[in-house]
């Protein structure tokens, strides 16, 4: 079984050799059905955009970017001074900084292969905006938000897509090596409140559960058209989307958008 790392750079791999034009790997914000998946993923995307109220001097660090489309997304979007991505996938940080070349943003955005939980170049309090687009499960939560908030200067957001477990499945990010750090949002909310002050949490369960069906749908139809090597993988992402898909549906699951603002500079740990 590959790593988690070493599983993006598959999927990666994957979609450049499909030569798939929008490279996101989220479960989307479905507004209507008639949407294809890769505008939900874009919705997603720009919901977070949308409550990070993000202004052209900020600093932004985006985590667990995928192939970056997000971050090329934002640059469309919204005036901004610099972004700086973090993500574990070497092949994802190749392509993402290949294409901030090609489209002219090489002084304004760079990425960096780097986990989310340590991110030394980053000076303290020299941010404004953190962004985590449907990553955080992957993270050690504790230490992850210490890093985001150490980074932020006062007053900054950290603002996440995030999945976790629902009250009912407490029991398994309590005991579970592989679920914990999905953790639940109440468990969460604890250790984040060390260091932020809440000031949105929206669950988006429902508009989130049809993307992550859809998402086993395509990846079942594209699998025929993969490597061997890479197929594990995708077969990997299927059965764990259509759990999440599941969990969604019957409440188990929670997917929520959250925002979370460093209010103080010293912190009780
Ligand atoms: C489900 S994908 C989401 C990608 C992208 N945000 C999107 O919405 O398309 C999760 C991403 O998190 C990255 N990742 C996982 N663990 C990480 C860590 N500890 N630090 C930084 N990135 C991480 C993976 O490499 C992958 O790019």
């Amino acid at each position: 079984m590959t790593d988690v790392a070493g599983q993006y750079d598959h999927f990666q791999i994957s979609y450049e050799t499909l030569e798939k034009e929008k490279k996101y790997l989220n479960y989307g914000y479905t507004l209507n059905p008639h949407q294809t998946l890769e505008d939900k993923q874009e919705q997603l995307c720009k919901e977070v955009f949308k409550l990070a109220n993000i202004q052209h001097n900020h600093i932004i660090v985006d985590v667990g970017f995928g192939s970056g489309e997000q971050d090329f997304l934002l640059a469309d979007l919204y005036p901004f001074s610099q972004l700086i991505g973090f993500n574990i996938s070497q092949r994802q940080v190749e392509y993402a900084n290949y294409r901030a070349g090609i489209k002219n943003l090489g002084d304004r955005m760079i990425f960096y292969q780097g986990e989310a939980e340590r991110m030394e170049r980053i000076a303290d309090s020299s941010v404004d905006r953190v962004l985590a687009i449907e990553c955080a499960f992957y993270f050690d939560r504790p230490r992850f938000y210490k890093e985001a908030a150490r980074i932020l200067k006062k007053g900054g957001y950290l603002v996440l897509s995030d999945i976790t477990l629902g009250p009912r499945l407490k029991w398994l990010a309590d005991n579970s090596t592989k679920y914990k750090r999905a953790g639940t949002l109440k468990k969460n909310k604890k250790q984040w409140e060390y260091y932020f002050q809440t000031r949105l949490i929206r669950n988006i369960s429902n508009v989130t559960k049809q993307g992550a069906q859809e998402s086993v749908f395509q990846i079942l139809r594209t699998l025929p058209k993969l490597d061997q090597p890479l197929r594990g993988d995708w077969l990997q992402l299927a059965l764990s989307s259509q759990l999440v898909a599941l969990g969604l549906r019957l409440h188990l699951i929670q997917y929520h958008l959250i925002v979370l603002e460093k209010v103080k500079n010293t912190f009780k740990r």
